[in-house]
């Protein structure tokens, strides 16, 4: 069956990564008409913002979107894409399976991890007062005057809300996707002891939603700093995490780098009515446009892709695929090569080269 997808290739390593992503899905033998749409950087002198509003109908369209990652530049004003396509999307979840790939390098070779985040609030929520102005100093004021406390009156202010029915959503999601994939256990993180207002009522409602499951799925949670030395120690004692928003973002790197790194780890936002799949790493601007860059990420994030639209045999073959050619270990990308190697690492364009072989004959 023919599926229309919209690629924004995204800047940076993106357009390297995403050309090599739809080789790879057209070797896969899915059959993808892609609908391009632009967004990033290279957008603001175009179009007056890095997210124009027709890369947002073009995903409405499709229901389905795949990108590269888009540079968001410092200090312009201009929000970064990602969030704003999460918010205007509804795109409430943030997946993040994380699992070992033999024969690339990771400290780990025997994690099979899912990394949940919660999307749209908590402090990506966008809501924030800068340093100085008459609105940072009235909410200064204000928030003395409630007798909340005192804040000192040079401080900039970013806010962090946590809702009940935003938590519910993403530990509800977490733990039909647990049940459904025949994980066993959903384990909820937090800072509960000390933000009682917005983790603790996080960790509340996780509990109320486990409640629900008792008997079908195993339910714990962690404090967030005990957690992250609890995964550098042994990640294997985590199946399924459910996080709010920032800890769920450092998380994924954290558990990237457990496995081998941002070259490797896939990613979907997935909301009721729509999603797009992107890898968690950034442009890379210190590699972007070598050929430098490991495409894998994104080729996985493809594979997530390609199960969702119900396409598994096309999905397990480019899986295949990746794990015969790291296993080989003859043809990967320097991010890869770490351990000292002899001979030339692969190029983006060499590692895909060599992915393609690999699905042609498997
Ligand atoms: P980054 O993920 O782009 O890079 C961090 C480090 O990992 C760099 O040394 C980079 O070379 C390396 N790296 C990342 N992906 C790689 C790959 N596929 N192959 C080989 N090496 C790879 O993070 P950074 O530098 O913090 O952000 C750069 C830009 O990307 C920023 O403008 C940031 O806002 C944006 N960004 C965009 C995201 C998205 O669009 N989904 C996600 C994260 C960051």
């Amino acid at each position: 069956m023919r599926h229309t997808v919209t690629l924004i290739p995204g800047d940076g390593i993106g357009t390297e990564t995403s050309a090599a992503m739809q080789q790879v899905v057209a070797a896969s033998g899915a059959d993808i008409e892609w609908e391009l749409a632009e967004a990033g950087a290279g957008c603001i002198d175009k179009y007056g913002t890095p997210l124009p509003d027709a890369t947002i109908e073009a995903v409405k369209r499709n229901k389905v979107a795949i990108k590269g990652p888009c540079t968001t530049p410092v200090g312009t004003g201009f929000r970064s894409v990602n969030v704003a396509l999460r918010k205007s999307l509804n795109l409430y979840v943030n997946l993040r399976p994380v699992m070992s790939i033999p024969g690339a390098g990771g400290r780990y070779d025997d994690v099979d991890l899912v990394i949940v985040r919660e999307n749209t609030e908590d402090l990506y929520a966008g809501i924030e007062f800068e340093e100085g102005t008459s609105k940072a100093l009235e909410l200064i004021d204000f928030i003395e005057a409630q007798g909340a406390g005192s804040i000192a009156k040079d401080s900039g202010i970013s806010i962090k809300p946590i809702s009940i029915g935003a938590t519910k959503n993403i530990v509800e999601f977490a733990f039909d996707y647990a049940v459904k994939q025949g994980r066993h256990k959903v384990t909820a993180v937090h800072k509960a002891n000390i933000m009682k207002h917005s983790d603790g009522l996080f960790l509340s409602v996780a509990r109320d939603v486990a409640q629900g499951f008792e008997g079908r799925m195993a339910f714990d949670d962690r404090i967030v700093d005990a957690f992250c030395m609890n995964m550098v120690m042994d990640p294997t004692q985590f199946d399924v995490i459910v996080f709010p928003n920032l800890y769920g973002d450092i998380a994924s790197d954290l558990a990237a780098g457990l496995v081998g790194g941002l070259g490797l780890a896939p990613g979907a936002n997935i909301g009721k009515e729509y999603a797009v799949f992107e890898a968690v790493h950034g442009s890379a601007p210190d590699i972007a446009g070598k050929n430098l860059a490991n495409p894998t990420a994104q080729i996985l994030s493809a594979a997530m892709m390609l199960d969702h639209l119900g396409e598994q045999d096309a999905a397990s073959r480019i899986r295949a695929g990746v794990r015969t050619v790291y296993a080989e270990g003859r043809c990967l990308t320097g991010d890869i090569r770490r351990d000292g190697r002899e001979g030339e690492p692969a190029t983006c364009t060499g590692f895909t080269e060599e992915l393609i072989r690999k699905i042609e004959e498997l």
